[in-house]
């Protein structure tokens, strides 16, 4: 599964499943610029994967600003001329209940998990239709599926709207050789899983996964191994879910 003179995009890595996801595409050689809100991890987690002999570019980027983020996108377009892989992980969850939640609440969540990829998604879209290849993976959640008690209705929503759009850029994609699918993670040890209530003794493997796992699913759907592969929604859940 190499990546080898392949440019990706990959949001919200500078820590958690995202940092997995652009380890493990830069390591199958492609150069990788991670974009994120915070700036000092980002140049960390870069300077690190850097130092191991990766490819990796940290840029700034707040997703849910959707004038910068664009302005962002174009600016790695004019430096690369192809963008072949863009994965869009960034996302933020709030542990609140039905009754609590606000407004702002659920513009903060919708906007950074849904509305900002999408539009980061469409400046990227109209170059991979242009050199009519590429490959998007999107990060949903398990939550998108069966419904999240815990990680807030706004997320859960937020997510499926995630699959359904993975859904229709695969159906607009396809004409253009580009493929869309989504990675449906069950609990995942990161940060943002230590914010949320759980317990494994529904997960047949017994167990919570792992960064690095999301990763070689991500890393095998970014590859050309998953060149039939289009508008599918990768369950990774230990068998949590069961369709
Ligand atoms: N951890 C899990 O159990 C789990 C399960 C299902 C889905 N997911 C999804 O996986 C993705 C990554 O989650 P994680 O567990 O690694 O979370 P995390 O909190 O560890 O990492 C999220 C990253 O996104 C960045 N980020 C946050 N807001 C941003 C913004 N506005 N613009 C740009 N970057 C921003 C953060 O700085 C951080 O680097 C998210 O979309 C999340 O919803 C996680």
């Amino acid at each position: 599964m190499r990546l080898d003179n392949k440019v990706a995009i990959v949001t919200g890595a500078a820590r958690g499943i995202g940092r997995a996801i652009a380890e493990k595409l830069a390591a199958a050689g492609a150069k990788v610029y991670i974009l994120d809100i915070n700036m000092d991890l980002a140049e960390a987690t870069a300077a690190e994967l850097n130092a191991q002999g990766m490819n990796v570019v940290a840029k700034q980027c707040d997703i849910s600003n959707v004038e910068s983020t664009q302005a962002l996108a174009n600016e790695i377009i004019a430096e690369e001329e192809k963008i072949d892989v863009l994965v869009n992980n960034a996302g933020i969850t709030q542990k609140l209940g039905v009754l609590e939640l606000t407004e702002k609440d659920w513009d903060t969540v919708m906007n950074i998990n849904l509305r900002g990829p999408f539009f980061l998604t469409q400046v990227i879209f109209e170059n991979m239709m242009k050199h009519r290849s590429g490959s998007i993976v999107n990060i949903a959640s398990l939550s998108a599926e069966r419904g999240g008690k815990f990680a807030g209705i706004n997320y859960a929503c937020s997510k499926g709207g995630i699959v359904v759009m993975t859904k229709c850029l695969a159906l607009v994609g396809g004409d253009y050789g580009i493929r869309v699918n989504a990675i449906a993670p069950g609990l995942i040890k990161t940060e943002m899983a230590k914010q949320l209530q759980f317990s494994t003794d529904a997960i047949p493997l017994g167990r919570l996964g792992e960064a690095e796992e999301v990763g070689d699913a991500a890393l095998f759907l970014a590859s050309d191994r998953s060149s039939y592969v289009s508008g599918t929604i990768l369950d990774l859940n230990g068998g949590e879910f069961m369709r």
